[in-house]
């Protein structure tokens, strides 16, 4: 905490700010404020950012970063960036930031330079990349290795497949990537069902090899491939493994040069620029990972040197933390309007919900504040035909970040004028919405009665005053990708600060796995007798429908 700035004089002052200026709307604001959309802007790494159509104003900002500095942000970001272990339940440092730092600064955890540490793994595996991409390394029949199956979940899938979909257009030719992370059986069958085992290398992706999803997984991909024939010398050739646990990946049967490691001060969500972004530097080559890399250390460095004021994830951060405990907005939208961003509010859901998804504070207390939003999101324009009916006219407000490339990776036509226009368009709808007096004008414009006009107009009303940022850049490349999700780890990361949360542990995830556990041994092959025995000491619904599922799988 710094001792200059109090936390509490800082929530109280944000809670009359809100009180007195509440029935200023964000057109009011902008109307009293002539030079508000460039004062409510910046720019790092990269990424511009407008925040200025949030119903927040100068003093109102102002108010944030007393709080920010208050709840000691700026030694706290200090301490995670020196690696200190700030992860108190795990007792771990948090040094994403270290994997991605190549300007030969020194960080050390546990008597280690993590940095060093960093180069080292990643220089081994970028130089197995090489090797694959030069045919060097090959599959046991003399194949080329250019089919990927990456076996993970979480952590181990969702930052990898976000990356190497936006980074399409950066792919070597000719290469295929695959994720399969469910344990629904399909997914795995699916995905194998047109590969050729002789191509197709297997990365298992799992920080503690002990993911109940990824090992079965990983044993039915194992059995598929010596089922194709293949003998214990081709499994050293086509499987990989991604892991902090050795002994775990030795007991699989990978050998150590066929694993890359990391270290547990990488949390899982936070690991795509570890080892585990194995997958996207096969796809899209060392070169462009490295840009990767050096995009999100380029954040990295404005958010550890820019002043507070000024500082793009600090922003971000205060303006959610505005619109979740002062306005009480209970969702937040991630909206790119980039069709190969498909996957960044997946990979932003796990990042922000896992991370902030909390109600206990660093000393143990019920939290003071209300923590982490809903996160979810879609595709613009898709979206915009399937759920912005809520974002506009539903009773919950919902605060939302649209996200987009000036110029689009593929110029095709028009299509990507009419696609901003889109992007420009939406916020403006929610900011402005749409009057019962405009509404009604227009209607008798257009000639329609006043009975029809009565019963039509009031459906027709946009409210407004709906809050969003909206984030560009000039192109997606790997370099801004990784500005982009660097700025939101960030961002995270300070609001986990405000809130007084770890947000770097995830008990939350264990207690549905321990019981899935329990209940697997009630749950037998197709067509074989159920042990009913025990199964009554589940709760009762459980029970039901425990009996109902057995009954069919008995029967079939
Ligand atoms: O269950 C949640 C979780 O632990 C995530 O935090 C993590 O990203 C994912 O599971 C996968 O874990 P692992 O990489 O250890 O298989």
């Amino acid at each position: 905490m710094n001792q200059t700035y109090s936390v509490e004089a800082a929530w109280d002052s944000l809670e009359q700010l809100r009180d007195q200026e509440s029935h200023l709307s964000i057109q009011d604001l902008f109307r009293d404020d002539p030079e508000r959309a460039e004062a409510f802007s910046c720019e790092a790494a990269g990424l511009y950012l407008d925040y200025s159509k949030n119903r927040l104003s100068r003093a109102t900002l102002t108010a944030l970063l007393q709080l920010a500095r208050g709840a000691g942000l700026e030694e706290r970001r200090d301490a995670m960036l020196s690696g200190e272990l700030i992860n108190i339940t795990e007792q771990r440092a948090v040094l994403h930031t270290a994997l991605r730092d190549r300007s030969g600064r020194s960080v050390m955890v546990g008597g280690e330079d993590a940095c060093a540490l960093a180069t080292a793994e990643r220089e081994r595996m970028l130089a197995f990349v090489d090797e694959i991409h030069r045919g060097q390394r090959r599959g046991a029949t003399g194949q080329p290795l250019d089919t990927v199956v990456n076996i993970g979940i979480g952590g181990s899938d969702l930052g990898p497949v976000m990356v190497v979909e936006a980074l399409r257009p950066y792919a070597i030719a000719g290469r295929r990537c695959h994720f399969v992370s469910n344990v629904d059986g399909q997914h795995l069958s699916d995905t194998l069902q047109d590969l050729d085992p002789e191509r197709t290398l297997f990365i298992i992706a799992s920080k503690t090899f002990t993911t109940q999803e990824t090992m079965t997984n990983a044993h039915s991909a194992l059995a598929w491939f010596r089922a194709s024939g293949m003998d214990e010398k081709a499994v050293a050739k086509h499987f990989v493994a991604l892991s902090t646990n050795h002994d775990a990946v030795a007991e699989f049967g990978i050998a150590a040069d066929s694993t890359f490691g990391f270290w547990d001060w990488v949390g899982g969500r936070y690991s795509l620029w570890s080892s585990i972004g194995l997958s996207i530097a096969l796809q899209v080559g060392a070169g462009r990972f490295l840009e990767l890399l050096d995009g999100a250390h380029a954040m990295d460095e404005h958010f550890r040197t820019a002043p507070l004021a000024s500082n793009m994830p600090v922003l971000l951060a205060l303006v959610g933390i505005w619109n979740r405990n002062l306005e009480g907005h209970r969702c937040h939208a991630v909206l790119p309007y980039d069709q190969h961003l498909l996957r960044l509010p997946a990979h932003l859901q796990q990042a922000d919900m896992e991370s902030n998804g909390k109600s206990v504070d660093l000393q143990a207390n019920a939290t003071a504040q209300a923590t982490g939003p809903v996160v979810f999101g879609e595709p613009g324009t898709n979206g915009q035909h399937a759920f912005y009916q809520l974002l506009h006219q539903g009773s919950d407000i919902v605060p939302t970040d649209f996200i987009a490339p000036a110029i689009s990776q593929a110029e095709l036509g028009d299509h990507h004028p009419k696609l901003l226009a889109n992007f420009l368009a939406q916020p403006r709808a929610l900011m402005n919405g749409r009057s019962l007096t405009e509404v009604e004008q227009e209607m008798r414009a257009g000639g329609a009665d006043e009975e029809t006009i009565a019963l039509q107009a009031p459906h027709r009303v946009f409210p407004g005053n709906r809050p969003s940022n909206s984030l560009l850049m000039e192109r997606l490349t790997p370099a801004t990708l990784g500005a982009l999700i660097a700025l939101y780890e960030h961002r995270i990361f300070c609001q986990g600060v405000i809130w007084n949360i770890n947000s770097f542990d995830q008990w939350g995830v264990e207690l549905g796995k321990a019981l899935a556990r329990d209940i697997l041994p009630y749950l037998p092959a197709v067509g074989a007798q159920a042990t009913a025995a025990g199964a009554d000491a589940l709760d009762p619904s459980t029970a039901h429908l425990l009996a109902w599922i057995n009954e069919r799988r008995q029967r079939a």
